[in-house]
């Protein structure tokens, strides 16, 4: 189980100090899909920042079967198997995808290497040797990226927006081994940042996040009403100025 309890994150934004999270406490069991979505803004990316150790929270607790992992690391996190795949993912100079996989998981064979290119649409005959840098389109990059998250003995794997710019032909073949790797798992916690319904549709629970709080969590039927009440919803901050 991973537990977030009364979170608050402030960032700092210049010489002044941003409160970005508000109080924010949920659980995750093991072998549960979550997605958390909400509007542009409101606090997704910093929650999976916060699980995976690069955000630091001003105050309250992360808890990993019951030990407090607040002030580990993101590499201790990574050794116990929380791993995070980038909204914008990082490139990498003089790293081909081969290495790149291998680092993520170094038990990883070479059958191995090309089937799970191929599950993500990157052909091994063209992209083995290719370098992990900016060559790399988004949607390459995004795809391998994800792959190489969950790979392994993964317990927590927090995916930001795993669709963005990804094609609509890639997009269902990347959602099916998302969700087939979690499937395969022994218990892991998946928990995917999105806006997208073939991606809320297959979750255990999602998780709705505007202004730096959960406003709602719950099933598909829950949610379904708050997303089409779309620009009306309460939870949602519009400001309304002069028109352009
Ligand atoms: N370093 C920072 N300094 C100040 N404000 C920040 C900083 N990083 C993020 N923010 C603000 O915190 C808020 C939450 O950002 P976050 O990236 O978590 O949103 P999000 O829900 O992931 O949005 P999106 O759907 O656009 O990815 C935003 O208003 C953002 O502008
Ligand atoms: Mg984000």
């Amino acid at each position: 189980m991973l537990a977030l309890e009364h979170i608050d994150l402030t960032l700092q934004d210049g010489s002044d100090e941003v409160r970005i999270l508000n109080g924010i406490s949920l659980k995750f069991e093991p072998g549960k899909l979550y997605v958390i979505t909400g509007p542009n803004g409101g606090g997704k990316t910093s929650i999976a920042k916060v699980i995976s150790g690069i955000y630091q929270p001003a105050r309250g607790r992360i808890m990993l079967d019951g030990k407090e992992i607040t002030g580990w690391s993101i590499t201790e996190r990574a050794k116990q198997g929380i791993r995070y795949a980038f909204q914008n993912p990082p490139r990498f100079k003089g790293i081909d995808i081969g290495w790149y996989l291998r680092l993520a998981y170094p038990e990883i064979t070479e059958n191995h290497i090309r089937s799970v290119m191929a599950k993500i649409g990157l052909c091994p005959e063209n992209y083995l040797n290719r370098v992990v840098d900016s060559t790399l389109s988004g949607g390459e990059m995004k795809r391998l990226e994800i792959a190489s998250v969950l790979l392994g003995p993964t317990r927590v794997a927090v995916l930001d927006e795993p669709e963005a710019g990804v094609d609509l032909w890639s997009f269902e073949q990347l959602r099916d081994f998302i969700v087939h790797s979690h499937q395969r798992s022994e218990g892991r916690i998946t928990i995917i940042i999105s806006h997208h319904e073939r991606f809320l549709e297959v979750a255990d629970e999602i998780v709705v996040v505007a202004g730096g709080v959960v406003q709602e969590r719950g099933t598909m039927e829950k949610i379904r009403p708050l997303i089409e009440e779309g620009i009306n919803c309460r939870w949602r901050n519009i400001c309304l100025g002069e028109e352009a």
